[in-house]
């Protein structure tokens, strides 16, 4: 049994919805704590992922869908809210001119920088300074798709959870770790970090293919514009490049990332069909 809904909200000024919108900005997911994601599915597989649902704004007369009363459920064991709502005000919410039935605000997750263990099993990324919230969010997708264990973001990085990101990842940020530190502590980390760090690197001269991607991983991504820095790539085991066999000088960030999670996972689990 859930609890019974409240009125629909239809002015723009409630506050729920001020603070629901706010949640686009850096700023106020810092002091919140929380972010948005969009869409009945996003949204319930992060309820059975365990995440904390805070606030639910959803199509009002949609509260009985049998997609929806799940997460009315998780609402109730969170101690959270349901906002039934007009379309306008989701699209406000949204920013989009058809926005999702439904928009969940959760909690973010960070692993502790000093919890980051090296896995055998799984691979984690480290991304240098990432920039691009499209970037980031294709990046989680594809850690995902391959089985890495999470992001590492170094230094100064866009916000994984901002709404571009959120949407980009297609819901693999519920299924990714995040942590984030400065570079030094990140050389810290990798100056006790038992296997190998592989570092893309455009002035590299081992072809990406070339190398071992066994054991404890760290593939270590480089800045949309300057690359990885010069202390970066001094604490990779190996440096290896793309071959590029056209007039472009580098592949986008994001597609290099999954073309080199694709040779470790060819690798690590080779294919079993031949
Ligand atoms: C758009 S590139 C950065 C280009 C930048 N002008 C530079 O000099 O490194 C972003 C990141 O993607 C990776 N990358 C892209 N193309 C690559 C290639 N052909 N070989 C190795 N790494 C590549 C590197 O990690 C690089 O730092």
């Amino acid at each position: 049994m859930t609890m019974p809904l409240p009125d629909p909200i239809t002015s723009a000024g409630n506050a729920e919805v001020k603070r629901l919108r706010s949640l686009h900005e850096r700023k106020y997911r810092r002091q919140t704590g929380w972010f948005l994601a969009e869409g009945t599915r996003t949204c319930t597989e992060a309820v059975e992922l365990g995440w904390r649902l805070h606030r639910l704004a959803f199509l009002d007369g949609r509260g009985g869908d049998r997609m929806v009363r799940p997460l009315l459920a998780a609402l109730d064991r969170d101690g959270g809210r349901a906002l039934p709502m007009t379309e306008s005000l989701l699209a406000r919410i949204s920013g989009k001119d058809n926005p999702q039935m439904v928009l969940g605000a959760f909690e973010q997750r960070w692993q502790d920088p000093g919890r980051i263990a090296p896995d055998a099993g799984r691979c984690w990324i480290a991304l240098d300074r990432v920039r691009d919230p499209g970037n980031l969010g294709t990046i989680m997708r594809t850690a995902d798709a391959t089985g890495a264990r999470g992001i590492i973001l170094i230094g100064d990085c866009t916000d994984p959870y901002s709404v571009e990101a959120v949407r980009a990842s297609m819901g693999a940020v519920f299924n990714v770790e995040l942590a984030q530190m400065p570079e030094d502590d990140f050389l810290d980390l990798a100056a006790g970090w038992p296997g190998q760090i592989v570092g893309t690197a455009l002035p590299a001269s081992r072809d990406y293919r070339n190398v071992d991607y066994a054991g404890p991983l760290i593939l270590l991504m480089g800045n949309e514009q300057a690359g990885l820095t010069p202390a970066l790539m001094k604490a990779c085991t190996q440096l290896v490049r793309m071959p590029m066999m056209g007039r472009s000088d580098s592949l986008n960030l994001a597609v290099a990332t999954g073309v080199t999670l694709y040779e470790a996972l060819r690798q690590r689990h080779p294919p079993e069909d031949g």
